[in-house]
């Protein structure tokens, strides 16, 4: 086991999940944010899903899910809390090295609270390489990550924070902003994370 899942691991373990820093028992703001972006029967990829309420809300708009998440542990929980677990894909593993071959190609790619842990450019570029090999052509990709007004740490480790300038040139020419929108999250302990949410939609042929 390396460190990092140790890490995450850990962290799952010991807090109960209602006590994690980025905890939303309704997550209406992702929701809100796809709203127009049809989910039935799409393949919906979601790196570092931890154990989002997200992923129910999805299966219940009819999605078909491929869950990552370096820590097996919140892939465990998860796995016991959402309904019929093996109509969907799993995948363990970091996020910023190359995806298996046999993880599907996907409709929609949302990720929240999670690309902003990775620091190093290469772990970035490998990041941004997966996206861009698993979203399909039409596709569209949801970022909401810590926005430059946002802490520089979280769960203990640094982050590297984004503008919508930003995520628009690492996710490419390829992909067109739909909207982003500035939105303070408030933690389980009342403390205020500023998050920047993007929606972006990947060109047709
Ligand atoms: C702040 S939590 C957010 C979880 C979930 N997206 C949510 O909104 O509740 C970050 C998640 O990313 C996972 N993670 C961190 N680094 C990762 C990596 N390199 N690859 C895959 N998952 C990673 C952690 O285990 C954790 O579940």
């Amino acid at each position: 086991m390396n460190t990092l899942q140790e890490h995450w691991n850990k962290i799952f373990k010991e807090k109960p999940e209602e006590k994690l820093g980025w905890y939303e028992r309704e997550v209406s703001k992702t929701v809100e944010f796809l709203d127009g972006v049809d989910l039935e029967n799409k393949v919906v990829f979601l790196p570092g899903a931890g154990t989002s309420r997200l992923t129910n809300t999805l299966i219940e708009k009819g999605a078909l899910l491929v869950l990552n998440d370096i820590s097996d542990e919140a892939l465990t929980e998860l796995r016991n809390r959402i309904e019929n677990p093996g109509k969907h894909h799993w995948y363990c593993g970091d996020i910023s090295k190359p995806l298996p071959e046999e993880i599907p190609t996907a409709d929609i790619w949302i990720d929240r609270a999670v690309l902003h842990f990775l620091i190093e450019e290469t772990e970035i570029q490998g990041y941004f390489e997966n996206l861009n090999r698993i979203v399909k052509r039409n596709g569209y990709v949801m970022l909401a990550e810590f926005s430059l007004k946002g802490a520089q740490k979280c769960a203990g480790l640094n982050v590297h924070r984004y503008s919508v300038d930003e995520l628009q040139k690492r996710v490419g020419n390829d992909f067109k902003l739909i909207k982003s929108e500035d939105y303070v999250y408030i933690n389980p302990g009342g403390g205020e994370r500023p998050y920047i949410y993007t929606l972006f939609k990947r060109n047709g042929a």
